[in-house]
């Protein structure tokens, strides 16, 4: 092979390896960040009532073992997303709390997981669409201002990390709760881009080689 064909593959394999996870959902997101370094990324479509779907990505360095977001703001009786790493991919799980005791399974909420999710060397990215996350019984979210949103994590790696219903260890290391602006969150095309209508939003999942060589930005 001369130098070339060589130079040219490499850079082949690093347009693959490198896309950051906002550009590989195709969608512009709205971030906030909780502690040890974990990023929450949400966009929604442009609406002015809920229900609607929303799309999250976690950033997590792999220090974490799991991550989740409760859309209520709060603990309590809202959904919960709860994202651990699984190999060289990321399992969604849906939760729900009526106590402050280990979440069990939501059935009123439907993730699918989405083709920036991904692991590296020094994170994992969750990336995925929910239905059932914007209204729940009891609440929702106003896409016209402000909501509160929780987040909780701990180190510790999950029981069974390819089912998602493992049991996850208590959040000893950090919980908390973001005030967020859903407006700035919105997207226009929304639809069409998490329907696979415009260019990343059907494409299959880096495969792991490359995956392992992909830097997200955290
Ligand atoms: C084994 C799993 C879990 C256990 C045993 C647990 C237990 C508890 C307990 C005892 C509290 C109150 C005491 C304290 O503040 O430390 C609490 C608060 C909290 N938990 Fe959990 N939790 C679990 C999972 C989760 C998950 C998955 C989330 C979010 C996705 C979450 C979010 C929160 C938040 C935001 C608070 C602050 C108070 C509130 O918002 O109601 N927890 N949890």
């Amino acid at each position: 092979m001369g130098l070339l064909s060589l130079t040219t593959l490499t850079l082949a394999a690093l347009a693959v390896a490198a896309p950051s996870p906002r550009q590989d959902a195709g969608l512009t997101y709205k971030d906030f960040s909780s502690s040890n370094g974990i990023v929450y990324r949400v966009a929604i479509p442009d609406v002015t009532a809920a229900p609607f779907d929303v799309a999250l990505q976690i950033v997590a360095p792999k220090a974490v073992g799991w991550a989740g977001l409760a859309w209520g703001g709060s603990m309590l009786n809202n959904p919960l997303t709860v994202a651990y790493p699984n190999g060289d991919t990321v399992t969604v799980s849906s939760r729900v709390a009526g106590g402050y005791q280990a979440p069990t399974p939501y059935a009123g909420a439907e993730y699918t997981v989405r083709p920036g999710t991904t692991v590296n060397t020094t994170h994992w990215v969750l990336d995925t669409l929910c239905k059932g996350c914007s209204q729940w019984n009891g609440g929702g979210l106003d896409p016209s201002g402000d909501v509160v949103l929780a987040w909780a994590f701990a180190p510790n790696a999950v029981a069974n990390p390819s089912s998602n219903t493992s049991n996850i260890a208590f959040h000893n290391q950090g919980k908390g709760a973001e005030n967020f602006d859903l407006t700035a969150a919105k997207v226009k095309d929304f639809e069409a881009i998490v329907s696979g209508g415009t260019a990343g939003g059907d494409e299959a999942p880096a495969s792991s080689s490359s995956a392992a060589a992909a830097a997200p930005t955290p």
